[in-house]
């Protein structure tokens, strides 16, 4: 069985802010980026592959043989996935895809989501939503969602091979973008399923989410 690893980090952080993208801001003296990368090292991930802005390439010294591969991203995040899953080849059972800015995701919870995803086709960690969900127009409150059924999704999100391929090359056909590949892959039929996610397993969005990544970092032990 062999897993591949796409990590979108080509965005550029606008909700973040600041002079440089997000995912390469330092936790514990490491880039983002770089942290998670390191991260998926340690698990049963045959290739990482990272999508990075274009313009960065080109720094980047690679070996043919590197577990860890480098591609250029796309305008969104959507179109860097592809970039990366067109780079990496085939030869993989089951493709996960993480956010490059998500650097507490549990490694158990990862080999959980493989299982579910070969299984199933596809597997998604998510958390309940816990706050009062408000729908507004111009700054008024118009109703309250019921939220029983709402979760927040979380990464990594795995996908048999075939399942992911055939999602995005439908996505790409029919300009259909979305700001998950599980929304994506449910879209067009494939059964995805929900696996708890972890309330740790933060998206870095907003400078805040890094002071408390920070703080949550000091007193975080690995699995
Ligand atoms: N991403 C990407 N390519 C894009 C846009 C986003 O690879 N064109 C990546 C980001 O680098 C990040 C992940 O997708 O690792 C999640 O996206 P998000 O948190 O929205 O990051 P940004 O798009 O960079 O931030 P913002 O939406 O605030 O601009
Ligand atoms: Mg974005």
């Amino acid at each position: 069985m062999s897993v591949m690893v796409i990590i979108p980090a080509a965005g550029s952080g606008t909700r973040f802010g600041g002079p440089i993208p997000k995912q390469f801001q330092p936790l514990a003296g490491k880039p983002l980026v770089q942290y998670v990368v390191e991260r998926f090292l340690l698990t049963e991930a045959a290739r990482v592959v990272v999508a990075i802005p274009e313009l960065l390439l080109t720094t980047i010294k690679q070996a043919p043989g590197d577990r860890v591969q480098f591609v250029a991203g796309g305008e969104t995040r959507l179109q860097s996935v592809i970039n990366a899953m067109k780079a990496a080849g085939d030869g993989y059972d089951v493709v996960a895809v993480h956010d490059a800015v998500r650097p507490f995701f549990r490694i158990d919870t990862f080999a959980r989501l493989i299982d579910v995803a070969r299984e199933h086709g596809a597997a998604a960690p998510a958390l309940p939503v816990t706050d009062t969900i408000h729908a507004t127009r111009d700054g008024r409150l118009t109703a309250t969602v019921d939220r029983s059924n709402l979760v927040a999704a979380q990464t990594p999100q795995c996908f048999r091979f075939d399942v992911l391929r055939d999602s995005l090359a439908r996505a790409e056909r029919e300009k259909f973008d979305a700001t998950d590949e599980a929304g994506l892959a449910a879209h067009f039929g494939y059964d995805v399923q929900i696996v708890p996610g972890d309330p740790f397993n933060i998206k870095i969005t907003r400078p805040e989410d890094l002071a408390l990544a920070e703080a949550h970092f000091a007193e975080w032990s690995s699995e």
